[in-house]
């Protein structure tokens, strides 16, 4: 078992790295922290939310837009000679970073893999973390990177990878799709049905809903094309609004995402939501980017309503 702490940081390719910069800073609200060579590294999270700030929660660097990693560390980073043994275990290809990969992650170690998808994932050891705070280029109220939907080719047999393998927990099921947990949020992966692999969505928590409406403003006066909401995940609880980024990468701001504490992990159970579209989103908003809609018509009809 991969004892995972956290997600840690997304690595995205892309051939406009100065339009990424733009982006991130002016629209998102990210902190620019260092660029070096074709990378570009960002921080979002807020210590008094956190507890901590993580050197860099997004990378972007000039490569194949359909180039995506994601991090997580340990809890223990003496398990990091297990990792590789483990995922070898499970017929994984793995590859020990060189020492100018792990410079580049900020971390001591890095061990690459891929999901049984291919989605690309690195694990770290003892990856920086920052004495500064975040300085955010722009007051859209973001405190922290908190979780990704990932592309899954068969959500059924992912989930295993994720929760057998590494210890990811199921939150809650949306028809197949697990919503997993590996630390306190509800999610820190959401599983969607995709035919390829890839990053479905960046989440960044925001303070509060007077932050996420604000930004639907400022999105729709700047031109930025709205990907879903606003509206509310009834499954986390949290009030969410998607917008598409860079290379049609989908950003979400959410605020109020449940949490389960370690006092309520023994007896927390996860709950199976109707494949219907108000268990997406209570309010009924309509998702307008493929891969959720796709998530969404993979699900089977529900009963009618009278
Ligand atoms: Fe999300």
């Amino acid at each position: 078992m991969i004892n995972l702490q956290d997600i840690r940081y997304v690595r995205l390719g892309t051939r406009d790295l100065e339009g990424a910069i733009e982006f991130a800073t002016k629209v998102i609200g990210l902190q620019l922290v260092a660029r070096e060579g074709k990378s570009v590294y960002f921080r979002s999270d807020k210590v008094a939310v956190r507890g901590d700030t993580r050197d860099h929660t997004l990378v972007y660097f000039e490569g194949d837009p359909t180039d995506h990693t994601i991090g997580f560390d340990l809890k223990d980073h003496r398990d990091f000679d297990a990792v590789g043994a483990a995922l070898d275990n499970g017929g994984y290809r793995t590859r020990l970073a060189g020492r100018d990969e792990c410079d580049q992650r900020r971390a001591k170690g890095v061990i690459q893999s891929q999901d049984p998808t291919g989605n690309k994932i690195e694990i770290v050891a003892r990856p920086y973390h920052t004495g500064v705070r975040t300085f955010p280029s722009r007051d859209a109220g973001i405190t922290h990177f908190s979780h990704i939907g990932l592309n899954s080719s068969d959500p059924v047999r992912d989930e295993k990878f994720w929760t057998q393998l590494c210890s990811a927990r199921v939150s809650d099921w949306l028809g197949d799709a697990p919503l997993l947990r590996i630390g306190t949020a509800h999610h820190s992966i959401a599983i969607f049905p995709y035919p390829q692999p890839g990053v479905q969505h960046i989440n960044h928590q925001v303070e509060d809903v007077d932050d996420l409406m604000k930004s639907y403003y400022f999105l729709k006066e700047r031109g930025v094309k709205i990907a879903w909401g606003p509206g509310r995940h009834p499954l986390s609880t949290a009030v969410m609004l998607y917008f598409y980024g860079p290379d049609r990468m989908v950003y979400e701001y959410s605020c109020g995402v449940k949490h389960i504490m370690p006092e309520d992990e023994a007896t927390y159970r996860p709950r199976q939501f109707a494949p219907e579209l108000t268990s997406f989103c209570m309010w009924g908003a309509v998702p307008d980017f493929p891969s959720m809609q796709a998530a969404i018509s993979a699900s089977k009809p529900a009963l009618k309503a009278v």
